[in-house]
């Protein structure tokens, strides 16, 4: 069969499935017999695995008629469904070990050790290897009918492959979420504007008990089966590795970590491994079942009360535990993300001491409804960082909490903290100056598209930082007074150092463009800092823009708009950007691009500006001259026209009283500057 008859085929089988299913479970009056039902369905599935191309979500192998029920119907386990006895240390695992030995009267057990996956347990009955329904484990003897959701699970095959497949199997394994879906089915649920799950076992048991399979579908839910329960067929196995080894075979999910072990000692050391992975797995573990692996020695030792005395559930500290806030704090992260962390009583979560937990942003905060001195569960998961899962309302004392309020301020720098509408995080915007976020600020500013500054790469930037060389990008203009220092460094050398500082020095020249882009204003890239340069040509004019200004050019809306209005308002900002343009500092310049309005009495006339002006700052002063079409230069030559001296004048005065140059006051300057 060809690939276009397969895909004839596979919708005709899916339309005669449909009409089926609509007899059986709708009419209840089924037209063919269950077999001919059953050859359809195979066939159906043989194609789609063959042609996963044409593998679809609502295809008659994955669900069974869409209507939402109205309840769960109840299913009978053909063996029941146990429960594990524990052990809760070493000790209790090798009284565990001891009884086994006394009762088989044998000096050493094998074993089969599997993670215990912190889940669901689901049994799901095949007949003739068709997944025929599945039910919850329910209280061990009757579940939940489950058959529609199971089948939405991509790793369960509605179909057993294989040899040997028995006429009747009941397979039984956990249904978890992995840490990675359960952040993204958060995410979803969190845009949704729905609600929240605490962790991902809650997060797999919601899913999974869903009335309605449609919901379930868009789950990602997961599955590792670990054992059997009833079967009717001739298998021949003798351990339960072999009962393992059948499920891979016949395409169920089987978990990676699981291992033949041979006597207590190997039995604490694989318990001791896995613990310590228990971290980088990708899905929550609570602990690693033991089981006696030879069948006959499993009969042998039976049942006490509901578990069997074959096999363990040999645990680990417990992921969640409850501890008081302290006092809920910011931290700065090197994007300037401000991050409110609750600090706790210290307590011991999965074997750690944790005294601090994050609390991710201000709206998780309002939605668990945190507050200073509350108790709540700390979860430590996946990942290193432990997180407040939950507030117990029942220990809140209502005089005792405080309602949280993020601070205005940056804690490290002072600058003001802002919030875009469209983002749930607060930011510092002291981009430049906050050293928490200077490092990636130094980084931007030196790299290829903003100033360009070749052989300044992130470990060298680490390394200046570190040994206190530059604290802001306004820094890396007075390396070359540190000339002999640097060339201490270690990994530097003479050539190194000149070639560095040579590279800064040519920085220097530049384009507005370049430079606004250089200075990392957040959702400032290069195209929107080139429509800023060409719109307002003169750096001062950006500086002083109001956000209604900033908004009237293309491709700048109010989000960015107040992102560039709040970076020049910060004092500390200013300052670096201060020194970075300043003649005698960083001395970065650009040729600016002047419309001259018309030309006035100053057109072409030369200018030096010395000491400090009150009315306004040198660059002010110099951008105000250069619109008026005269030029301002650094040194006193006798082509000088007007020296202009503000408070404490330099040198530059004196030179030009010495050659005879109109000096100006700063009440004449303005003068001047008005006619
Ligand atoms: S064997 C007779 N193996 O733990 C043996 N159970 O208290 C019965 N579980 O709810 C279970 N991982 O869902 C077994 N690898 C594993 C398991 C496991 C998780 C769960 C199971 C049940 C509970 C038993």
């Amino acid at each position: 069969m060809n690939r276009d008859s397969a895909k004839i085929r596979i919708d005709d089988l899916r339309h005669q499935i449909d009409k089926h299913n609509h007899s059986y479970y709708v009419l209840d009056e089924p037209v063919i017999p269950d077999p001919e039902y059953d050859r359809l369905l195979r066939e159906l599935s043989e194609l789609e695995e063959l042609y996963p191309e044409f593998v679809s979500d609502n295809s008659p192998t994955k669900n069974v008629g869409a209507e939402p029920l109205s309840s769960f119907e109840k299913i009978e386990h053909i063996v029941p469904m146990l429960s594990l006895g524990n052990a809760l240390d070493e000790d209790e695992m090798r009284a565990f070990d001891k009884r086994i030995k006394d009762k088989l009267s044998i000096e050493n057990v094998i074993y089969s050790a599997e993670t215990k996956l912190d889940g669901l347990a689901v049994n799901i009955f095949y007949e003739n290897g068709i997944l025929k329904h599945a039910a919850t484990r329910g209280d061990g003897q009757t579940g939940e009918d489950i058959t529609r959701n199971i089948k939405t699970i991509k790793s369960i095959k509605p179909l057993l492959k294989g040899k040997n497949i028995p006429e009747r199997i009941e397979v039984r394994g956990e249904v978890f979420m992995t840490h990675a879906d359960f952040r993204k089915l958060n995410q979803q649920q969190e845009k949704n504007n729905q609600k929240q799950f605490a962790n991902p076992r809650n997060a797999a048991a919601g899913s999974l008990r869903q009335l309605d399979s449609r919901i379930t579908a868009n789950r990602p839910l997961s599955f590792f089966a670990y054992g059997i329960g009833d079967y009717e067929g001739a298998l021949d196995f003798h351990s339960h590795t072999q009962v393992l080894e059948m499920l891979k075979e016949w395409g169920m999910p089987v978990s990676p970590e699981s291992r033949k072990i041979n006597g207590l000692d190997e039995a604490i050391s694989f318990h001791r491994q896995i613990s310590e992975r228990r971290m980088t797995l990708a899905y929550d573990i609570d602990g690693v079942v033991f089981k006696v692996d030879d069948i006959e020695q499993q009969k042998i030792l039976g049942f006490v009360s509901r578990a069997p005395r074959w096999a363990i559930a040999y645990k680990f500290p417990a992921l969640e535990e409850m501890t008081q806030v302290l006092d809920i704090e910011v931290q700065v992260g090197r994007t300037g993300a401000i991050t409110p962390v609750a600090r706790l009583a210290s307590v011991k979560v999965g074997g750690v001491t944790v005294m601090n937990a994050t609390l991710h942003n201000l709206d998780e905060i309002r939605r668990k409804d945190v507050r200073k001195n509350d108790w709540v569960y700390i979860r430590r998961a996946g990942d290193v960082i432990p997180e407040v899962v939950s507030v117990i309302m029942d220990k809140r004392d209502e005089n005792k909490v405080v309602v949280f309020q993020m601070p205005t301020q940056c804690p490290v720098c002072g600058s003001d903290i802002e919030k875009q509408d469209n983002e749930a995080v607060y930011r510092c915007s002291g981009g430049i100056y906050c050293s928490a976020q200077s490092i990636q600020a130094i980084i931007h500013f030196a790299s290829r598209k903003a100033m360009n500054i070749d052989g300044l790469g992130d470990k060298l930037i680490e390394q200046l930082k570190q040994e206190g060389f530059i604290t802001t990008i306004a820094d890396l203009y007075s390396l070359k007074e540190k000339r002999e220092d640097l060339i201490k460094l270690a990994r530097m050398g003479e050539k190194s150092v000149d070639n560095l500082l040579a590279a800064i020095e040519a920085s220097k020249e530049t384009t507005l463009a370049r430079f606004i882009y250089a200075l990392g204003i957040r959702e400032v890239g290069e195209a929107t800092a080139r429509s800023l340069a060409q719109h307002f040509r003169v750096f001062q004019n950006i500086r002083v823009a109001n956000t209604d200004e900033l908004e009237s050019i293309q491709d700048i809306g109010p989000v960015v708009a107040k992102n560039i209005h709040t970076f020049f308002q910060q004092e500390h900002n200013e300052e670096i950007i201060e020194r970075l343009i300043s003649p005698e500092h960083g001395g970065i310049h650009w040729e600016e691009t002047l419309q001259v309005e018309q030309s006035s009495e100053l057109t072409g006339k030369t200018f030096v500006l010395t000491g400090t002006l009150i009315s306004f700052g040198r660059d002010e002063a110099k951008e105000k001259l250069q619109m008026l079409g005269a030029k301002v230069t650094n040194s006193v030559s006798k082509n000088t026209d007007y020296v202009v001296y503000g408070d404490s004048p330099g040198s530059k005065f004196d030179k030009a009283k010495k050659l005879g140059i109109t000096l100006l006051s700063e009440k004449a300057f303005l003068e001047l500057l008005n006619t």
